[in-house]
């Protein structure tokens, strides 16, 4: 049997295990009711909003507007929230407690490679239109600096914030103090140092050669312990859980953190892969990096905290299970369509194109879910809550990107758009407008809970949000359209190849400017975060941790 008659099997078998599943969805043979859904909340929590990250004025907001349009009455209190049953409290301060360390080692390490990693990309970027800038030294040409950024971003920022988010999560859904927590610890010192050997390896000229997977076999063992360490406390915990019912988060966090130790060791063994099928290996994990690793880990998060945020569960439960099953069942083998038009065999091409197209089921269950969630009468929250901002963007950018990126699958499509800018535009829609939006709401509403202290600038947060919004919007528009024009000026056989890059030139200088906003953001963004951690900023402890006055002063 070849490599394609399985992938056509694998294709096949995706598609009646989604009959199959939403068949008994329809037969009730799930626990997928709107109880189910409401599982994230202590008994008498529902209706109740929780924003960590707000002024005591804006969870008073939020919780007037949800009291307004909640189906049960709820009383708002003066300080917008009131924790009803002690039982209940005290076990989610056991839990907030136990994820303390594993989160803050995993947060605050993801936020100096956001820092690292983006100055990497402005100076990766003003290269392209400024070829002589800071050229004397091998370590800062455009080769070393770009790739430096991706595994800086991919690997030290998206996956270190990931793994704090979810450390911090479990305990939560599974409404049991995390076990095992020293593992992660361990784990992050572990993927720390791949990170920074693996950065400094390729910045000194030693990688591997293949896009995403450029950090040395030798050094990506560190990663592949760090990252294998970090499920020990997943386990155990789930081992020791007091829920029955895992929550769709939990679903979507414990496949992220099983799929991507197979993705990392299948993707990185030596020796192994050659010629086209290392090219496919290749595209099949760099492509999941994103689908199978951070896109469950980003979405696990923005089902968790829109409705925490608002008090209310998901709009349909059974539809978020059908969103996870499409995903795992159809996105693994899309990441072929990176290769359309090569050597590789035209069937197995085809497949993957059909494959991408098929993730729309997936998006569409996960965009009906969170936007109905929010639209419902809930729309004005995002003036209140500053999680809810970040998130709820980035949960419409992940709409349009893979929307987006189905198109791109498509043969004709794909002939124009290939080898331009509007590739990198698409990636950054992806990483940054999806998923570091998401990263950004959720650093907001877990730090206050794993410092037991408030943000000590509120205003910096609309700093940081308005930068990055402008800041991306400019980066994502002009790429696209220089991109597309970039692929009209390819594709026109009467034109010589340097039209193509002269044509560029404005759209590129606009990148750059944008991505000086995006930068000044994240620099705002990580000042906040370690003067919260230098013991700035109000404490907050007893039934003020939820929502009361301060305890302390600063
Ligand atoms: C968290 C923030 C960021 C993430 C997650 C991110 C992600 C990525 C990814 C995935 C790629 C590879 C794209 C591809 O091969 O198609 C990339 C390339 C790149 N990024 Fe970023 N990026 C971030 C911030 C920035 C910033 C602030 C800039 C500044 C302008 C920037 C500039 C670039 C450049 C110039 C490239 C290379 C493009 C090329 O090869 O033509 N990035 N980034």
């Amino acid at each position: 049997m070849t490599i394609g008659a399985l992938l056509a099997l694998s294709f096949l078998i995706s598609v009646l295990g989604l009959f199959l599943f939403i068949w008994a969805l329809g037969q009730g043979l799930m626990r997928a009711g709107p109880e189910a859904a409401q599982i994230i909340f202590e008994s008498g929590e529902a209706g109740q909003v929780e924003e960590p990250a707000g002024s005591d004025a804006q969870r008073m907001a939020l919780q007037e507007l949800a009291s307004l349009r909640s189906e049960e009455p709820v009383p708002a209190t003066a300080v917008g929230f009131h924790f009803a049953n002690p039982k209940g409290f005290a076990a989610r301060e056991a839990q907030d407690s136990s994820s303390r360390g594993a989160a803050f080692a995993f947060l605050s390490s993801s936020i100096v490679w956001l820092v690292l990693g983006s100055v990497a990309g402005l100076i990766a970027s003003q290269k392209l239109t400024s070829p002589d800038f800071l050229t004397d030294y091998a370590w800062l040409t455009f080769g070393r600096i770009r790739t430096a950024h991706l595994n800086m971003v991919v690997y030290g920022w998206a996956s270190m914030a990931g793994l704090g988010i979810s450390l911090w999560m479990l305990p939560r859904l599974l409404k049991t103090p995390l076990v095992g927590g020293r593992f992660a610890i361990a784990g992050a010192g572990l993927w720390n140092a791949g990170v920074a050997a693996g950065v400094t390896a390729i910045l000194a000229g030693w990688t591997d050669g293949m896009q995403w997977l450029e950090i040395p076999w030798q050094i990506g063992i560190l990663i592949a312990v760090g990252g294998a360490l970090c499920a020990v406390p997943l386990f155990l915990t789930l081992v020791q859980r007091k829920v029955e019912h895992l929550y769709v988060s939990v679903w979507y966090l414990s496949a992220a953190l099983l799929w991507f130790p197979i993705l990392y060791v299948v993707a990185k063994v030596p020796y192994v892969h050659f010629g086209v099928e290392q090219a496919i290996v290749n595209w099949w994990f760099a492509h999941n990096v994103l689908g199978l690793w951070l896109t469950p880990i980003g979405l696990g998060a923005a089902y968790y905290f829109i409705a925490k945020v608002l008090g209310r569960p998901i709009y349909s439960y059974g539809l978020s299970l059908v969103g996870f099953w499409a995903l795992a069942m159809f996105y693994s083998q899309a990441g072929i369509h990176h290769l359309l038009g090569s050597a590789v065999p035209a069937w197995v091409q085809s497949v993957s194109v059909v494959q991408s197209v098929m993730m729309i089921i997936p998006v569409l269950a996960v965009g009906i879910n969170h936007h109905m969630t929010v639209i419902s009468g809930r729309v004005s929250a995002l003036r209140y809550s500053p999680t809810l901002r970040f998130v709820v963007l980035g949960s419409v950018l992940y709409t349009l990107v893979s929307l987006q990126g189905a198109h791109e699958a498509l043969p004709f499509f794909n002939r124009l758009v290939h080898f331009t800018q509007y590739k990198v535009a698409h990636a950054h829609l992806g990483l940054y407008g999806f998923y570091s939006m998401i990263m950004f709401g959720s650093i907001y509403f877990v730090m206050p809970r794993v410092l037991d202290r408030e943000w000590p600038y509120p205003k910096l947060i609309t700093w940081h949000f308005w930068l990055v919004a402008v800041g991306f919007g400019i980066y994502f528009v002009f790429l696209t359209v220089g991109g597309v024009l970039q692929g009209v000026d390819l594709l026109d056989p009467n034109k010589p190849f340097m039209d193509s890059v002269t044509v560029l030139r404005p759209y590129l200088m606009a990148r750059t400017f944008g991505g000086l906003l995006m930068v000044a953001g994240h620099l705002i963004f990580a000042y906040h975060f370690f003067a919260m951690a230098l013991d700035r900023g109000p404490v907050r402890t007893g039934q003020a941790y939820i929502g009361g006055v301060p305890t302390t002063g600063r």
